[in-house]
């Protein structure tokens, strides 16, 4: 009989559990995961991308609305056709999301562009497709897409996506609503703006967009952000400018280590009561809330090394398959997939990369020997997607957990793939 594990059970991945010392996802042992797809492997659980939506739906429900999933989060296509089956819109800010997004199943009018620096050709796809709406961040980018749904024929349905000047109190790198951000037109120059906007001939006028930051744990900035958006509402509708819709962005943040986000309907709550009432449609793209907890990365420990002042685990994962510890200082929650009782350390857990910086968690206590798995948890959102071959490694495959099946929705790359479309000299 094996010592009672007394790891914790209130993980931030709801369907994450432990039976019979084993680490499980939707029930199924990540050691079989391991076993069958190797490692580094993204796992994600589908039941709980599921209740992620759920939420966000239930939330919405009896409003006009449109959740658009923000697929620079995670845009593996297996995550997108989930997303695609449940009705969702997608935020897309490239031409390589949108060709991504119909080819899971996405429909293109449910689709809107945000980004500062849209290409030419990238508007010209997105109008072609036909996307529901541009989100546009200058006076420049207004003129451009002018001009491209001109060459086309067509009136590009655009949004502009103004910045309402509100501390969101995350990350500075990921707080984008502030002054000096490169994000948006100024809230003092939106009216002028989006008369410029109706003056053009190829653009049709449909909405306002906002985006104040990411991982956002309090409502008041957004509630905030609102009350500004639809004050600037009722100013275009004055002056005979309509809006039907307002797009209020993503940001809700989630739980990686001890903090307490608020649930998705206290989130919108102070939102819907800012524009209750009035019939415009209310488009989201959250991102994080969505993946961030349905997925882990299980990677394996090739070497315990013991140091003079730390322990390393050294695993074969990196920052190269998960950036945000390296970039952000983010915490990561690492479990043992199987612990083993009575050999805990201290351990900084870091990959085979050379650079300092090259650590997934530090200082963690960890019941592990050479050759165990480890799960680096809350890794759904902005994990794979900001992954890298950096070391010429080739990047994690990522599988999808639904119920007692596991899918291969990305392979793992080989080697020769990596250097494929390279050339020697002649
Ligand atoms: N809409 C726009 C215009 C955005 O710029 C973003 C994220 C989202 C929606 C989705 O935000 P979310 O709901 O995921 O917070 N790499 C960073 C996060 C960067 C977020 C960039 N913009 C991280 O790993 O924390």
């Amino acid at each position: 009989m094996n010592a009672p594990d007394t790891r914790s059970t209130t993980w931030p991945i709801p369907t994450l559990d432990i039976r019979d010392g084993a680490l499980r996802l939707e029930g199924l042992p990540l050691a079989d995961i391991a076993a069958r797809f190797g490692t580094p492997t993204y796992v994600y659980s589908k039941a709980a991308l599921m209740a992620a939506f759920g939420a966000w739906q239930q939330a919405l429900a009896g409003r006009r609305s449109l959740v658009c999933y923000a697929v620079k989060a995670n845009s593996n296509l297996g995550i997108l056709s989930v997303f695609a089956r449940l009705g969702a819109g997608f935020d897309i800010v490239s031409g390589g999301e949108l060709a991504r997004v119909l080819a899971a199943g996405g429909r293109a009018d449910k689709v809107v562009f945000s980004g500062v620096g849209k290409t030419r050709a990238e508007m010209r796809l997105a109008l072609e497709a036909g996307i529901r709406c541009f989100n546009v961040e200058s006076a420049a980018e207004l003129a451009h897409l002018d001009a491209v749904a001109a060459e086309l024929g067509t009136r590009a349905p655009v949004a502009l996506r103004v910045n309402p000047d509100v501390d969101p109190k995350t990350h500075p790198y990921i707080s984008t609503g502030l002054k000096g951000n490169k994000f948006g037109v100024a809230f003092a120059d939106a009216l002028a703006l989006y008369r410029r906007a109706a003056a053009l001939p190829n653009l049709r006028i449909s909405g306002v967009a906002c985006h104040i930051g990411s991982q956002l744990l309090d409502p008041a900035p957004m509630a905030e952000a609102a009350g500004k958006l639809r004050d600037l509402v009722d100013s275009l509708a004055a002056e005979g400018i309509p809006l039907a819709h307002i797009d209020l962005g993503g940001g809700l943040g989630i739980r990686y280590r001890d903090e307490t986000p608020p649930a998705v309907a206290d989130y919108l709550a102070p939102l819907l009561e800012v524009f209750a009432g009035r019939d415009e449609e209310l488009c989201f793209e959250p991102g994080r809330s969505l993946v961030g907890n349905a997925g882990l990365l299980l990677t394996r420990i090739e070497y315990l090394k013991p140091g003079e002042t730390k322990n390393f685990a050294i695993v074969d994962a990196a920052m190269n398959d998960l950036a945000r510890p390296a970039l952000y200082d983010a915490w990561h929650e690492v479990v043992e997939v199987c612990a083993r009782p009575g050999t805990e350390r201290e351990y900084d857990v870091v990959g085979p990369i050379c650079e300092s910086g090259d650590f997934l968690a530090r200082g963690r206590r960890l019941a592990v020997a050479e050759g165990d798995l480890l799960a680096i948890l809350s890794a759904g959102a902005y994990g794979m997607t900001m992954s890298s071959n950096y070391n010429t490694r080739p990047r994690a495959a990522e599988v999808i957990v639904d119920g007692d099946g596991a899918h291969v929705v990305r392979a793992r790359e080989t080697v020769p793939e990596l250097f494929a479309l390279e050339r020697t000299l002649p």
